[in-house]
């Protein structure tokens, strides 16, 4: 039944939209054609009539995007999920908060009413985004928590592992300046996953802070990963030190652009090793360049992937410890979140084969501006 009163409001709102034609920016793609032939209530065995049979064999996954500024989310994330999700015979509908705490939590109530049996949410921010999370969960409807945590164990979380992520950045990093002046350019505070790659940086680099080999002269988190704030950080902490910068351990490949962009204005860009993570296509050419030392990268179209297929067994009726390959995550929140974690690969220009082959990135993409065979892929 709940299926069925959701469809009519779902019904009504679409009516509203479609009359007032327009401005909202929620892309709204049918995926699987609709033409679902399995089975599956959501609800559960509430098939009675046959007209509420039909209804139920559409499923609808909604998903929450916090923005599109980030290279990956439409360029990988989405087109993966729209995929898996019409693998399943499921419909995909979308909203993009803008980078929106209150839009966010807007979206996920239209997502809602427009009959999503299930919800990927990639949360702005993981915090604020709680109540949104428990309105639909105690709805029935199923939420991922995607990419980044929310501290809700009712919600499936899907994710890298991104302390090790962390750890990856720093190691490559270390291996090239195992003493010197150190500057972290860090994730946005609001996104656990800032403070789960800094995490594992420090990890690897502890010993060696201790032993007083390394020196922290520059931390910051930055504002919605913003390449732009990430450079102003790096420009400040470049004239706090003189200069006196020897490696930078950048959590992501747009703050690794910023940062390059602020050593390429003092001529240091290529001589202080930079860290990134995402395998953007610009990090990677920057990898080929000599410009950046890592990224690390995480085949968002496995993300994509295994969050639709869960997202659509989950629309189905699926328990969350029912779905294939969960293992327990302990959160720093103290929850045990069942969870999907996939592993990264760390790309430095002795590995850049494993991108090009894997058709994430093309050597034409690759290569700008390389000098050939100055690396092996170029
Ligand atoms: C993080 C994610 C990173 C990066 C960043 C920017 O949560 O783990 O891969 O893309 O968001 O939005």
């Amino acid at each position: 039944m709940r299926r069925w009163v959701r469809l009519l409001v779902f019904v009504t709102a679409f009516a509203m939209v479609a009359a007032a034609c327009g401005g909202d920016d929620t892309s709204d793609t049918t995926a699987g054609g609709g033409s679902d032939a399995t089975t599956t209530t959501a609800g559960g065995g509430d098939a009675t009539t046959t007209t509420e049979a039909m209804t139920d064999d559409e499923l609808i996954v909604g998903v929450s995007w916090n923005n599109y500024n980030e290279e990956r989310w439409a360029k990988s994330d989405e087109p993966a999920i729209q995929a898996a999700l019409a693998a399943a015979g499921a419909t995909y509908i979308s909203t993009d908060a803008g980078s929106s705490v209150e839009q966010q939590l807007a979206d996920i109530e239209q997502l809602i009413s427009q009959g999503a049996d299930a919800l990927i949410v990639l949360a702005q921010d993981g915090t604020a985004v709680l109540p949104g999370v428990q309105s639909a969960l105690d709805q029935g409807i199923p939420v991922i928590a995607y990419d980044r945590l929310i501290e809700n164990p009712g919600a499936l979380y899907i994710t890298f592992d991104n302390v090790e992520v962390g750890r990856m950045q720093a190691r490559v990093i270390f291996d090239l300046v195992p003493a010197g002046n150190y500057v972290f350019i860090k994730g946005n505070s609001a996104d656990a996953n800032a403070d789960f790659l800094r995490g594992g940086q420090q990890e690897i680099l502890q010993a060696a802070i201790d032993a007083g080999d390394i020196v922290n002269v520059g931390e910051s988190y930055t504002d919605n990963w913003d390449p732009a704030v990430a450079q102003t950080n790096m420009e400040q902490f470049l004239t706090v030190n003189d200069n006196n910068v020897d490696a930078v351990v950048a959590s992501n490949d747009g703050m690794a652009g910023g940062v390059v962009a602020a050593l390429e204005a003092q001529g240091l860009a290529g001589i202080v090793p930079v860290s990134g993570q995402d395998g953007d296509a610009a990090a990677l050419n920057r990898v080929a360049l000599g410009t950046q030392s890592v990224s690390v990268w995480k085949d968002a179209r496995e993300l994509g992937a295994a969050a639709g297929a869960a997202a659509a067994e989950l629309a189905a009726g699926t328990a969350l410890s029912s779905v294939a390959g969960t293992v327990q995550f302990d959160s720093p929140g103290g929850n045990s979140m069942t969870s999907i974690l996939l592993a990264p690969i760390p790309i430095t220009q002795a590995n850049l084969d494993v991108v090009v082959d894997a058709g994430w990135i093309t050597t034409d993409a690759l290569c700008q501006g390389v000098e050939a065979g100055s690396v092996p892929v170029c």
